[in-house]
């Protein structure tokens, strides 16, 4: 970055610089009326939104009862009958869009499938036979472990319009983290591809499938996209490629009449043990939400718009706002399989120019790594078909807002910062960008009849001005309905420490004018670059090697990924502290979890600081791998420790 460009962010940043919509905005704005948040807090004004909004959905049956509320489980749409696969596909063709582009995508490698929602409705049907032919029916789990290709949607919503709930496993994990997601859900069948394209290299999904179904017992078949073209091994009595087993396929198969409050998917995220938590959404309810959201949020207008969403499909943004949303809302879309900055640093804009993106939507921790290559890595890419930007995943510092706003939208969109959770399904604290009036780091305001607040330890509200912890107190149409096999942990996750609220486990505090600003995790869960993995599991992978004893696990702020993972060690008897070990224990928590989750830093260290207890102090450790003052640390067991610990020298990536 330049110095005057970096002047003219600092100006942006100004304590009392705040944003409104322009009056061009507003005026084509989906939502521009006010009085929507007003109206949506009375119990009848939330009633008669959500009505209308799952008015705007095709039902089989209609439902009798909006929602019933008995805390924490929530129900919507109570007996309405629909199949998600039809509101996102087949209403379109009958409404004669079928000739509309639901998807551009392209491969890392360049080459490109332009995918209109008929071509998607015929390949989703044939896909729907060649699994019933497999013996797939409603309630079977599928898993998913694929790439960001056009076949990992159409899998998706082949499931859904069986109705057997998939679980998407990020193409990133391990197959270790794989098998134990199989295993969790006893999935009968896994989707996967001979592997994806990475930065110019091939990611082996095959040969980690077959790890993963050698160490589960459920599984019966295994579907494979080809999609590199590389050598896997093969299972003639298990394994089918996906190409053989549709192409001789109906291109029409009947919808499964799906209740509004069966299961739709599941999706594993971390929690603060080293089990992942299975979420589970249902139907009506999270395509009525995730489709509500996506329309006046992004203001999505699918006549003109062509919306890109950068993240990964394997994660719930890419669940809601990349597939069921905006395919609900009848959206073209953008799906890119690899690597923003590969081959070039500014591939991202390239496919952004080359689609005449309009709204695009990705996670701080990218902002960041464009702004460190600078606006100059992408001068000659034309983005000015951009008119509105999305941020999600973690918070977003302000400088990056500002250089988010200036340097990719010009200065002239709206920029979205959304706060919401695997768990919530849809967004819940968000700007409307006809509506609301920014300022760079806040996510602003509950979305319209969400009822959110800001409470103290013993769950008192905290005055505006005041931070503290956040708690949603009214249910939503896409909120989570449990933890698939484990009621009793969705109880104590989410619901006991506020009872009858929900605890989504953040920080926040809001300034005096109500804005929400979310301050991160408040419990043992690390954010690298958006994606929420739990200090224990990492943990847990590291105990597993044979050199270590023990291990704590902690988050350290980084300029980059948000947070880096920063592991203390304590090696057992007979192994030595090394560089070359310190590499081995990065590399075996990447085998064991996933590459996205490889620790920046190991410190070896002859002991921890515990309290009295025996519980390890994260705080201190926190603190100590982020050089703080280290404040009163006499409540270890040794306080001599934190003073070796300092001096240890460490194995890292910097
Ligand atoms: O800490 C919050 C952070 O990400 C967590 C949810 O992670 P996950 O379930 O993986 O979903 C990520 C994508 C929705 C939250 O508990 N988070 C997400 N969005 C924001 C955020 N923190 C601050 N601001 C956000 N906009």
């Amino acid at each position: 970055m330049t110095s005057d460009r970096t002047d003219a962010i600092e100006n942006l940043l100004r304590e009392d610089r705040t944003f409104e919509p322009s009056e061009e905005f507003v005026a084509n704005a989906n939502l521009s009326d006010a009085s929507i948040y007003e109206r949506a807090a009375t119990e009848e004004g939330f009633r008669a939104f959500w009505t209308e909004e799952g008015n705007g959905l095709d039902w089989i049956e209609p439902w009798t009862d909006l929602y019933e509320w008995t805390a924490p489980y929530a129900k919507w749409f109570i007996g309405g009958k629909l199949n998600v696969s039809v509101n996102c596909l087949d209403r379109h063709v009958a409404a004669g869009l079928g000739e509309r582009v639901a998807y551009f995508w392209e491969g890392e490698p360049g080459e490109t499938r332009t995918i209109t929602y008929a071509d998607l409705l015929d390949e989703v049907c044939q896909l729907t036979n060649a699994l019933r032919d497999l013996g797939v029916k409603k309630g079977d789990r599928i898993a998913i472990y694929m790439p960001m290709i056009p076949e990992l949607p159409v899998a998706m919503l082949a499931c859904a319009r069986i109705g057997a709930p998939h679980s998407v496993v990020f193409g990133g994990f391990s197959a270790d983290a794989l098998a134990d997601r199989i295993d969790d859900a006893q999935c009968t069948v896994v989707i996967t591809a001979d592997g994806g394209y990475r930065k110019g290299a091939t990611v082996p999904l095959k040969k980690a499938a077959d790890e993963a179904i050698g160490r589960t017992a459920s599984v019966q078949h295994c579907v494979v996209v080809q999609r590199t073209g590389d050598e896997v091994a093969w299972d003639d009595a298990r394994d089918h490629w996906y190409h053989e087993l549709i192409k001789d396929q109906p291109r029409i198969a009947d919808p499964e009449p799906m209740d509004s409050e069966d299961l739709l998917y599941l999706l594993y995220t971390s929690g603060t043990t080293a089990k992942p938590k299975g979420i589970m959404h249902t139907t009506g309810g999270y395509l009525a939400g995730v489709a509500t959201t996506h329309r006046t949020i992004f203001d999505l207008k699918p006549e003109t718009d062509v919306y890109w969403c950068m993240a990964d499909i394997g994660w719930v943004t890419g669940h809601s706002y990349i597939v069921y949303g905006p395919l609900a809302n009848a959206t073209t879309g953008v799906i890119y399989e690899g690597a923003i900055d590969f081959p070039e640093k500014d591939r991202w804009a390239k496919v952004a120019a080359k689609y005449r993106a309009t709204i695009l939507y990705t996670a701080p921790t990218a902002i960041r790594a464009l702004m460190k290559y600078g606006a100059d890595a992408f001068a000659d890419d034309d983005l000015s078909s951009l008119r509105l930007l999305g941020s999600v995943g973690e918070p977003i510092n302000p400088e990056a807002w500002a250089w988010y706003w200036k340097e990719i939208g010009g200065g002239r969109c709206p920029v979205v910062d959304t706060w919401w959770q695997t768990e919530t399904g849809m967004i819940m604290i968000t700007p409307l960008p006809g509506i609301t009036t920014l300022k760079p780091g806040s996510a602003t305001f509950p979305f319209p009849g969400v009822v959110a607040d800001v409470v103290d330890e013993a769950g008192f509200s905290v005055p505006l001005g005041g931070g503290g912890y956040l708690v949603l107190e009214r249910p939503w149409p896409a909120m989570l309905r449990g933890i698939y096999g484990d009621p009793e942990r969705y109880e104590s996750t989410y619901w006991s420490r506020y009872p009858g609220r929900y605890f989504p486990g953040d920080g926040c505090k809001r300034d005096d004018e109500g804005y929400y600003w979310l301050l991160g995790r408040v419990d043992d869960v690390m954010n690298v670059s958006g994606h929420r993995i739990s200090t224990t599991e990492v943990e847990s992978a590291l105990v597993s090697h044979p050199s270590v004893a023990e291990a704590a696990v902690v988050g350290r702020s980084d300029p980059i990924t948000g947070q880096a993972i920063f592991c203390y060690v304590i090696l057992r008897s007979g192994f030595d502290a090394s560089d070359a070990l310190g590499a081995e224990l990065r590399g075996h928590v990447a085998d064991m979890i996933g590459k996205f989750a490889r620790p920046k830093q190991i410190l070896f260290t002859p002991d921890l600081p515990k309290t009295r207890s025996g519980k390890i102090m994260r705080r201190l450790l926190r603190d100590i791998a982020e050089q703080r003052d280290l404040g009163d640390v006499t409540t270890l067991a040794d306080s001599g420790v934190v003073n070796a610990i300092r001096d240890q020298s460490g194995s890292g990536e910097d």
